[in-house]
């Protein structure tokens, strides 16, 4: 069964655009976990321009299913992130004028520098994924450094706008699963997920988790989280049905 993570960074981008204490995103964890969440994702990222460290220490708390941290592979959030302790890191790449994460880390580049990383939070039990591109050689280079999981981007598979592009995009999705499979890795999913192309993917066989937030905090706001969260999650389960 595939696991949901809602990530509920957009609930924090609401408060700092007043720089308020409203909507907390601890309230939304908890919202998420009632409505069915698995899992609650956050990034912490070194501008702090949403989830910040009081929120990352409340969520710590509050999380009672898995807490996953998205996080560069910057010494400092790394340092943050061992002081944690969530269930799950996920590294991704950052940059500071991108709107949200754009593609995947480049682990088979970095591995110099992603290795200690893992170790240091492997060392301490911490599960940890890449975030990458669905190509092979990011995926053997995730577990060549010691990775638990990796997370397959699926913003191509969600940019594709032709039945043959979409198609390309899912084929890419099943080799990468295949490949990270044979390497004893756990394969999760994110970006782009939403309520109308997210049984595609659900239907693929070998996923475990799936990583969503934009479209399930813009549903939220006409309809709750909780249910939003509990609609995303009966549409992930009923297309993996095999
Ligand atoms: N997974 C990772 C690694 C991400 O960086 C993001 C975006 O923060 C997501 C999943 C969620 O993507 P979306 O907000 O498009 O559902």
């Amino acid at each position: 069964m595939i696991r949901l993570g809602v990530n509920i960074d957009h609930v924090a981008t609401v408060r700092q655009a007043r720089r308020t204490y409203e909507p907390d995103p601890a309230w939304a964890a908890a919202e998420a976990q009632l409505g069915g969440a698995d899992g609650i994702t956050f990034h912490l990222r070194e501008d702090r321009r949403h989830i910040n460290d009081r929120d990352a220490a409340v969520l710590k708390e509050v999380v009672s299913t898995k807490l996953n941290m998205e996080m560069a592979i910057a010494r400092p959030i790394v340092e943050i992130a061992l002081r944690l302790r969530p269930d799950q890191c996920t590294l991704v790449p950052e940059r500071r004028e991108e709107l949200t994460t754009e593609g995947g880390l480049n682990v088979s580049r970095l591995a110099r520098r992603v290795k200690p990383a893992v170790a240091r939070l492997r060392r301490l039990g911490i599960e940890v994924s890449a975030f990458i591109e669905p190509d092979a050689d990011q995926v053997l280079a995730s577990a060549d450094v010691g990775c638990t999981a990796i997370e397959l981007w699926t913003g191509q598979y969600a940019h594709a706008r032709t039945p043959r592009a979409i198609k390309a995009a899912l084929n890419r999705l099943e080799t990468a699963i295949e490949v990270g499979r044979e390497a004893g890795l756990l394969v999760h999913a994110g970006h782009g997920l939403t309520y109308t192309n997210v049984q595609a993917v659900a239907a693929l066989e070998g996923f475990t988790e799936f990583n969503i937030g934009h479209s399930i905090v813009a549903r939220s706001v006409f309809v709750g989280l909780r249910e939003a969260v509990r609609e995303m999650k009966a549409l992930i389960v009923s297309a993996g049905k095999h």
